[in-house]
């Protein structure tokens, strides 16, 4: 069949589903099965494709249909101008995320020049926080652990696809993933984007994100804010002093996590806002005086 056709037939079925548009989604998934880009697939509608990848297409854009994401279909995500490898088990990035990366990198250029520094990233995902922060400031080693095989797995595809070598990668619950290595007190920045939605938001998350995305990269205990319970002490013994840190939150808990920072004796504690004016990310630093 020809690529003309075939697209038709994939658009026709995915073109009900919210949240999507369906042209481009096919031009990529077809882009991908012929390992071609998008301007091939504009430019050749005549070209016949072979029967096994016309089936191939069919059922992926089938998935599709059923709200199965893209960024999983074409294993592609892009993120501060990076081409992330991404499969089911890890957190597709968020462009939103890109507001903490880009807020540290702005930080370490005024702070920190180009001195070493150390950066720790409590549940990389695929990587977007810890190997964007690495491969664009490469006079920062970047720690990153996480809980979960896959996570880990995808991040070291990544690390390697951009040829990073100040990125080291460990297993563990957020900072015993770094216990015994000695790097208490050694830390310029902690970043975190942790799960963080709260019970009463799971339900009403959109289909993509609940039924295929892994509900433990989303989930952030009762009132989602789990997690900040627990890095926000923690992170004292791993920063230097006058480090930074630096948590992604949910639009409505800037004022628990500022609270929480505050209560912790952290200074300068803001809340820095997103492009649509929504509280995005809440950083801090370490005083001196503190344990
Ligand atoms: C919201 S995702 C963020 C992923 C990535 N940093 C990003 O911004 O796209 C949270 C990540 O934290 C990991 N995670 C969950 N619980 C954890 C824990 N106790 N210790 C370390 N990582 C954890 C999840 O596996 C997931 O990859």
């Amino acid at each position: 069949m020809e690529i003309n056709r075939l697209l038709k037939i994939g658009v026709d079925k995915i073109k009900d589903r919210p949240y999507s548009n369906p042209v481009l989604e096919a031009v990529l998934v077809l882009g991908e099965l012929l390992n071609v880009d998008k301007t091939y697939i504009y430019t050749h509608g005549e070209e016949k494709v072979p029967q096994p990848l016309v089936d191939r297409f069919l059922e992926l854009m089938d998935k599709r249909k059923e709200g199965y994401p893209i960024q999983y279909l074409i294993n592609k995500r892009e993120f501060m101008g990076l081409d992330f490898y991404v499969e089911e088990g890890v957190l597709i990035p968020r462009q939103d995320t890109e507001i903490l990366v880009e807020y540290v990198l702005d930080y370490i250029d005024e702070k920190y020049g180009d001195s070493p520094i150390n950066i720790l990233d409590l549940g990389i995902g695929s990587g977007a926080i810890s190997l964007s922060l690495a491969y664009y400031r490469k006079n920062a080693t970047v720690y990153g652990v996480d809980i979960h095989d896959t996570p880990l797995k995808v991040a070291n595809i990544n690390k390697e696809r951009f040829r990073l070598d100040n990125v080291k990668l460990y297993k563990g619950d957020l900072f015993e993933g770094i216990e015994g290595l000695g790097l208490e007190g050694k830390f310029h920045i902690i970043a975190s984007n942790p799960p963080y939605i709260a019970r009463k938001d799971i339900d009403s998350l959109q289909r993509e994100v609940k039924d295929y995305e892994p509900i433990e990269a989303l989930y952030g205990g009762e009132d989602g804010l789990d997690y900040y319970r627990r890095i926000i002490p923690d992170s004292k013994k791993y920063l230097r002093e006058e480090g930074l840190l630096v948590l992604e939150i949910g639009f409505d808990q800037g004022k628990d996590v500022v609270h929480m920072m505050e209560e912790e004796g952290f200074k300068e504690v803001k809340v820095i806002k997103d492009l649509q004016g929504l509280d995005r990310v809440v950083s801090g630093i370490k005083v001196k005086e503190l344990d």
